[in-house]
């Protein structure tokens, strides 16, 4: 039998093949797997990131709770159609403090992962509230209670600490006054900015939902919207990436 030969023992022996298979396949499992356990992180950091202010968290709370999810995405592929209808791909670092995530898997509605900025507070109260008044051939429901609904501000410091649990780097001071950071996000006048801006240094402040006497539930989500995709600095990102 020459050398070239070999094989035949696999091919005429099925449960030899079996064994093969097995072998080849851990070894090729731990290449792959075994450097991940030295590594601390497999995310790339990335400059601005932050955790959700109670505000937005408490926006987010709403989005998953009403399901915008089964209609919206929030992962831009890095797919030139794509990037030109929703801007720079999304990077792992972006939702890095998203428990859970929200890339989704359906779009009935467009990718949403960098809709802040994009429209005014106006615009997204008007649309969520009735979002035929703004897109006449919109397929999307209303949500007009939101602007009823007041955030709770009882268990927001809870929410944080959740959070905490499984890794979001919050600190006992913005745990401990969240519910007043929850309140003065969405009140510009209030006298509790300046201490939340410094716990939160680049957040938006603004009366949200166009009435300064409560906080609802839209000026939570409009929030949340308005922050989404605008952490990274992209224009500094991009120039890092040339240099290299
Ligand atoms: C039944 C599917 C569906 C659900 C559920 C849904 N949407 Fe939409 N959404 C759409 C569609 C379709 C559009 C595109 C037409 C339009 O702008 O209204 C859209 C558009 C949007 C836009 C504008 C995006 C852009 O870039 O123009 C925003 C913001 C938005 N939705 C937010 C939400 C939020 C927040 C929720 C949950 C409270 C939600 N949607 C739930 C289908 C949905």
């Amino acid at each position: 039998m020459s050398l070239w030969n070999k094989h035949e023992v696999f091919e005429k022996h099925s449960i030899v093949l079996v064994i093969g298979i097995l072998v080849v396949v851990a070894i090729g499992g731990l290449v792959e797997i075994a450097p991940l356990f030295y590594l601390k992180s497999t995310i790339e950091k990335v400059e601005g990131m932050r955790p959700y202010t109670p505000l937005e968290l408490a926006g987010r709370n709403v989005y998953i709770r009403e399901g915008c999810y089964l209609c919206h995405s929030q992962m831009i592929r890095p797919m030139r159609d794509e990037l030109e209808r929703y801007g720079h791909f999304s990077l792992a670092a972006e939702s890095m403090y998203d428990h859970p995530f929200q890339w989704g898997s359906k779009r009935t509605g467009p990718d949403l992962a960098r809709v802040g900025g994009k429209y005014s507070d106006e615009w997204h109260r008007d649309h969520l509230a009735n979002p035929r008044s703004v897109v006449p051939e919109s397929i999307m429901p209303g949500y007009p209670f939101l602007l009823n609904a007041k955030v709770e501000t009882r268990d927001i410091a809870d929410h944080l600490k959740a959070n905490a649990v499984v890794g979001v780097p919050y600190s006992e001071e913005q745990i401990g006054e969240a519910a007043r950071d929850l309140v003065a996000q969405a009140n510009p006048d209030s006298d509790n900015v300046d201490a939340f801006l410094e716990r939160y240094p680049n957040a938006i402040v603004r009366d949200f939902d166009g009435d300064p006497k409560r906080v609802s539930e839209m000026d939570a989500l409009v929030a949340y919207l308005q922050m989404l995709g605008t952490l990274v600095d992209f224009s500094i990102y991009d120039n890092k990436a040339n240099l290299r």
